[in-house]
């Protein structure tokens, strides 16, 4: 038989951390170098076969990281089993507002909620500000998951989100 459970995921961040760019590339495995700011948020859906026996339909939501949205966030993230809260590895400011997203669902959403912290633009390795040794110990402290990818490559993006769907609890 074969079981497909369907799950809402919600990614958070900073804007221009690269949320969009990592769900495009899920998606639809494309990536643009000119892509637009999101406004308020964005809806879409991804299935992926786990094994043989098991299907796990992502419905995403892709909030929008402007300040001006911070407050719409919690309708998408309300219902949400996954959360994904991004940052970008070149961007020191860009972690404390990942911190920011944690502390939030950790107070509002389900409390069985998955969380990743999710380290973006790992093309961008030279450039490099948030070690991976701080953001794992920083992970692990809080028991959340840990991953690095590149959007724009797609090195582990869809690893991310097959990782994520593990951890779920099947329905
Ligand atoms: P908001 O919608 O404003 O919250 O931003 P966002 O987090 O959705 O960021 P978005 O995906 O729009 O990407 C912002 C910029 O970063 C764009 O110019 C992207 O092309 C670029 N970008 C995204 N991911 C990567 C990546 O993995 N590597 C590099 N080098 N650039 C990236
Ligand atoms: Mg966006």
């Amino acid at each position: 038989s074969n079981t497909l459970s369907t799950d809402f995921a919600n990614v958070l961040g900073e804007s221009a951390v690269g949320k969009s760019s990592i769900v495009h590339r899920f998606v639809k495995d494309s990536f643009t170098d000119s892509r637009e700011s999101t406004i308020g948020a964005a809806f879409l859906t991804q299935t992926i076969q786990i094994d043989t026996n098991t299907t796990v339909k992502f419905e995403i939501w892709d909030t929008a990281g402007q300040e001006r949205y911070r407050s719409l966030a919690s309708m998408y993230y309300r219902n949400a089993q996954a959360a994904l809260v991004v940052f970008d590895i070149t961007q020191e400011l860009s972690l404390d507002k990942a911190k920011y997203w944690i502390k939030e669902l950790q107070k509002q959403a389900n409390s069985d909620i998955v969380i990743a912290l999710v380290g973006n633009k790992l093309d961008l390795e030279e450039e490099r500000k948030i070690s991976k040794d701080e953001a794992q110990a920083f992970a692990n402290e809080l028991g959340l998951m840990y991953a690095e990818v590149s959007a724009k490559t797609g090195e582990n993006v869809k690893d991310c989100f097959r990782d994520i769907a593990l951890k779920l609890p099947l329905e």
